[in-house]
């Protein structure tokens, strides 16, 4: 049980105010009762299948539910196995447009390898996170899966994002794709379902979306998003399919603030997620101003920058394979940053970039 002082966050989204590709260098319910498989042969409204393309070529080189009580376990019986957690992460949710809330906090597994997932998911959900971002790239969706089945946590505590990798775009592949997914988290339904990246010049993000919209349409998945989509991408996706995403998962730190999307975000009512969040725990960490901040507030320098990203209204999920981090990284409700701190912060923006640019990467 975390120590840290629970207090109810009183961060509304709103607009932000204030290296190069480095991706490759890291190790690199709702019961549905009748999910529908997109398997071979399957006929859509996209027309017959193409050629399915299951080469994940590139990958390695790149890169609501509602707050429960205590009263929820003891009628889901699951409090003899788990004793209920009250942290922070039950107060603090964010609302997307579709009335369905996503945790503020979370853990993201990019580069946890697929053996270490089951452990480390298993570890966060001990210590009072609720909320998992993995990815079909990230190959350890299975250690999610097997974490979530044998925690014993109610369905419905739980908040699970995956995303649909680039070589799968497009309508049926996108089925199929989603399919494989479910299979390997063993769910049902899935929380949230995002396109990995826009891939300007394949040219099928508009066919994805429709596939997703279908999936959300029966029911497999509550919300539908997007990651590293630019203003353009997003506007074309609203004015060619009637729909604005609920989130978008952005690289987004001190050293990349990407102040002018996150106020397009917030124009559209569009959730900001922060990927790299920590900047992949580098120099930043290091940075004299973030450490002047920890030793005002008596935190540590990861805790500011991410109790930063809390203040501003983002939503993020810190990776760490180690128990103690992931504490750490969770105790971040005791203090808050003032307009000083703030401001300060304001002043690292370097526009420096830790992964690919998503108007390249294909
Ligand atoms: N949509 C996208 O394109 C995209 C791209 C990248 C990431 N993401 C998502 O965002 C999540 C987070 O981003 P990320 O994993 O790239 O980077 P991150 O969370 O910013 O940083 C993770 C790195 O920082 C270290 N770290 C964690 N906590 C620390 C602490 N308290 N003090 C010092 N170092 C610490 C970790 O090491 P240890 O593990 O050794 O503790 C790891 O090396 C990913 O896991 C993934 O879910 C999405």
């Amino acid at each position: 049980m975390p120590s840290h002082t629970v207090r109810r966050s009183s961060v509304e989204f709103s607009a932000c105010t204030g290296k190069k590709h480095g991706a490759g260098k890291g190790k690199g319910i709702d019961s549905f009762s009748n999910p529908r498989p997109y398997g071979p042969g399957t006929r859509s409204a996209g027309g017959p299948l193409a050629p399915g393309r299951h080469a994940f070529c590139r990958a390695a080189s790149i890169e609501a539910s509602p707050s429960y009580s205590d009263e929820d376990d003891r009628r889901t019986g699951s409090a003899a196995t788990s004793p209920p957690k009250r942290t922070l992460n039950d107060d603090s949710h964010h609302a997307f447009k579709n009335g369905h809330q996503i945790p503020q906090l979370g853990l993201g597994v990019f580069q946890i390898p697929p053996e270490q997932t089951r452990q480390a998911v298993l570890d966060a959900f001990d210590i009072g996170y609720r909320h998992i971002d993995t990815a079909a790239i990230y190959k350890n969706e299975q250690g999610v899966g097997e974490a979530i089945a044998s925690v014993g946590l109610p369905r419905e505590q739980l908040f699970i994002t995956t995303k649909l990798w680039n070589e799968q775009q497009g309508y049926d592949s996108t089925l199929r794709a989603f399919d494989e997914s479910m299979a390997k988290l063993k769910l049902d339904k899935l929380d949230l379902y995002l396109i990995h990246w826009p891939c300007p010049q394949r040219g099928e993000f508009l066919a994805t979306w429709k596939a997703f919209q279908r999936l959300r349409d029966e029911g497999r998945v509550t919300s539908i998003g997007v990651s590293n989509f630019r203003v353009q991408d997003i506007e074309l996706l609203i004015s060619e399919t009637g729909e604005v995403p609920v989130v978008n998962q952005i690289e987004l730190h001190p050293y990349l603030q990407q102040q002018e999307l996150c106020e397009y975000h917030a124009s559209k009512g569009i959730v900001t997620e922060a990927w790299s969040p920590l900047a992949r725990g580098g120099e930043m960490l290091a940075d004299p101003v973030i450490k002047a901040l920890a030793d005002k507030h008596g935190k540590t320098a990861a805790q500011v920058v991410l109790r930063w990203h809390l203040d501003k209204g983002f939503v993020i999920f810190p990776k760490s394979v180690h128990a103690e981090r992931l504490r750490e990284n969770f105790d971040l409700f005791d203090f808050s940053l003032d307009a000083d701190d703030l401001s300060k912060i304001a002043t690292l923006d370097r526009g420096q970039r830790i992964g690919p640019d998503p108007a390249v990467l294909n």
